[in-house]
């Protein structure tokens, strides 16, 4: 079919107005010299797979999933990228002759940010990772991938700590627990895949649960510091973060299987936190 339309995206979610996809993608389009339009789709419960559907047969190119549909966009995936597999959760569906590809960008993201934009080596380190809901199991692969000395998973119902370990445990030293058994223990980073954010409350960490020269990584982020990151200062971390440039890095990963170009982040950083 010819025709004059740029390239359709979007971000399909519930709530979806203040999503910053739109504002993200456009940037990196203008800065690339890519023709394309990205807008926000919102798709009410169990609406998923038509919503999709909906957006190929009208020539949608892909799409980026927020939540609550990420579980929906890895069940409507014709084929999976190993990560998006194990994730359980896409994020980034293309539009492909052989059918909708589902990948997960969310774990490379927050890796891109932390070693590229930031310089926090993760090889060798201690990782704490907060919380064991689909957040937590996007970034498990990537995380360790970076070959940590230890990965410990912990969550408030332990159980689910120590299932999502047993999942991921051929790809690394990784292990489960509640937050009460991580007393007497340390971690070089601590990242946060916690909902404990949205009532601006943190999980309760034992003292001494950040080494000396930790860092602290919330995967939230929002106009004033998180919860998470205060925390982290008030205990002297290195570098206490929150999960702006992980959607940004994310996104730039998702215009990447796209696009086939990479955008440079750190301008669309500077223009977001602005
Ligand atoms: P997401 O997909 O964003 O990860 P989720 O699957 O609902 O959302 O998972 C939320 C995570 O935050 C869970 O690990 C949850 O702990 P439980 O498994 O025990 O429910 C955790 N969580 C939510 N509120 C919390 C709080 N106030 N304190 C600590 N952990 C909390």
């Amino acid at each position: 079919m010819m025709t004059n339309q740029p390239d359709q995206y979007a971000v399909m979610g519930n709530p979806i107005a203040h999503s910053q996809s739109p504002r993200i993608h456009t940037l990196f389009a203008a800065q690339t010299g890519q023709r394309l339009e990205y807008r926000a789709i919102r798709v009410e419960p169990g609406g998923f797979a038509a919503a999709a559907r909906a957006f190929r047969d009208a020539g949608g190119k892909g799409f980026n999933v927020t939540v609550p549909f990420k579980q929906d966009a890895w069940v409507f995936a014709d084929l999976l990228s190993a990560r998006a597999e194990r994730a359980g959760a896409v994020n980034t569906l293309s539009f492909e002759p052989t059918g909708a590809r589902g990948d997960n960008t969310d774990g490379p993201g927050l890796v891109r940010d932390l070693k590229i934009n930031h310089g926090c080596a993760l090889a060798g380190r201690r990782i704490l990772l907060l919380g064991a809901g689909g957040a937590a199991r996007g970034v498990l692969q990537p995380l360790l991938a970076e070959r940590p000395a230890q990965l410990v998973i912990a969550n408030r119902t332990a159980s689910r700590a120590a299932e999502l370990a047993l999942r991921f445990g051929d790809l690394g030293p990784v292990t489960g627990c509640g937050f009460a058994d991580l007393a007497g223990r340390s971690f070089d980073l601590i990242v946060n895949a916690t909902t404990a954010g949205l009532s601006d409350a943190v999980p309760p960490l034992p003292d001494g649960v950040l080494t000396a020269d930790g860092w602290c990584y919330d995967l939230m982020y929002g106009r004033e510091p998180t919860a998470f990151v205060r925390w982290g200062w008030e205990r002297g971390a290195v570098q206490s973060l929150d999960g702006l440039g992980m959607l940004v890095e994310q996104a730039a990963e998702a215009f990447h299987l796209w696009r086939g170009v990479w955008p440079e982040t750190q301008p669309v950083i500077a223009a977001l936190r602005g």
